[in-house]
């Protein structure tokens, strides 16, 4: 089996973090999203993989590279324009050929991995396996109307009156016939190939798609919530390690501080993680914060946020929440003090509070 991962689109929601780069990069739990995936996928005992790029292409071909890292050969596919997933699988017919794939959206992320939903489509050999999970906004996804023997009867994008709470999560198992589906269906209102009315193609061309319900959780990492829910999803499950240096601070339950990170004079409450080369002066590091390499957080109180890279917190002692925080990001206070504090700042910004 070979793997596709779509790894274009332009991240509206996630801006202006995406005007600089690829939503699909964004750390999780210091991680770019992307990663969870691909190791979900080499897990799954696949390690072929075709990587769909759009206008981010440079970023993500150096974050993934040849794949090497990870044991596994990569092909990079250039969409050319973001004109939806059924294009994409369009685009990839000369790599993937005839054989059976799965395709995983770049952005979501899935707890239980992909493993077990990879053996079921090698055993049932369905034509499609899709995944289903109940939401509380199924308007905001292609969505799964089941017959009584919760075989799946009909797909509809985003409709407006959805018929079930069923959300198509966006991992999908395909044999060949795809190719067929993508060629006949005709673009949706917002101009794309929908991958939901390929799959519905199928349906009513009497091929056997199969569903599988997810149990544990999954995020699509479309909007800053959902990505600071998805870290907090993974810190959950993450257990503590220390590697750096704790100086006169508090270390309280699942705290993971990389090498070369130094906590000084500080409370850090996990889960959380520290990046490498890190430094925490006089702060408190509260629940659900991951705060990546280079990062200077000092005089300030943060948690259920993420912090990127080499950016600085100093003097925020209004305690900052449910923030998403760019690359070389500044925030300092003086002397007005806000009632709370939530940023969402895109790479390079500066920004500066009264307190
Ligand atoms: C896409 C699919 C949708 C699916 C979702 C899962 O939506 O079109 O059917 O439920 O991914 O993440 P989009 O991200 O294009 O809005």
């Amino acid at each position: 089996m070979k793997a596709l991962i779509l790894s274009g689109g332009k991240g509206t929601r996630l801006r202006p973090i995406t005007y600089t780069g690829a939503k699909q990069l964004i750390p999780v739990a210091n991680k770019p999203i992307l990663f969870y995936g691909i190791e979900a996928i080499k897990e799954a005992g696949i390690d072929d993989f075709g990587i769909i790029v759009g206008d981010t292409k440079e970023e993500i071909r150096k974050a993934v590279g040849d794949g090497s890292r990870w044991g596994i050969k990569v092909t990079y596919i250039e969409q050319k324009e973001p004109l939806g997933l059924a294009h994409a699988v369009k685009i990839a017919e000369d790599y993937l050929r005839d054989a059976p794939f799965i395709m995983y959206l770049g952005d979501n992320i899935l707890k239980e991995g992909v493993k077990e939903f990879v053996q079921k489509f090698k055993d049932k050999k369905p034509n499609a396996l899709i995944l289903l999970t109940p939401v509380p906004n199924p308007q905001s996804f292609g969505v799964a109307e089941l017959d009584q023997e919760h075989r799946v009867k009909r797909l509809v994008e985003k409709p407006k009156k959805p018929k079930s709470n069923l959300a198509l999560v966006g991992v999908y198992l395909f044999d060949k016939n795809i190719f067929k589906a993508t060629k006949a269906i005709k673009p949706s209102w917002r101009n794309e190939l929908e991958i939901t009315d390929a799959i519905q193609w199928l349906l009513d061309e009497g091929y056997i798609v199969e569903s599988h319900r997810v149990t544990g959780w999954w995020k699509d990492t479309g909007k800053p919530e959902d990505v600071l829910s998805a870290n907090r999803l993974i810190l959950e499950s993450m257990e503590r390690s220390i590697e750096g240096e704790i100086i006169e601070s508090r270390i309280e339950g699942r705290v993971v501080v990389k090498e070369g990170a130094k906590i000084i004079r500080s409370v850090v409450r996990g889960p959380v993680i520290i990046g490498e080369n890190t430094k925490i002066i006089d702060s408190y590091i509260g629940p659900f914060t991951s705060i990546n390499s280079e990062v200077i957080v000092e005089e300030s109180e943060i948690e259920n946020s993420i912090v990127m890279n080499k950016s600085l917190i100093k003097n925020m002692k209004k305690r900052i929440d449910e923030s998403l925080i760019g690359r070389e990001v500044k925030i300092f206070a003086s002397s007005r003090k806000p009632m709370v504090n939530r940023f969402i700042l895109g790479e390079r910004s500066q920004m500066e509070v009264f307190q």
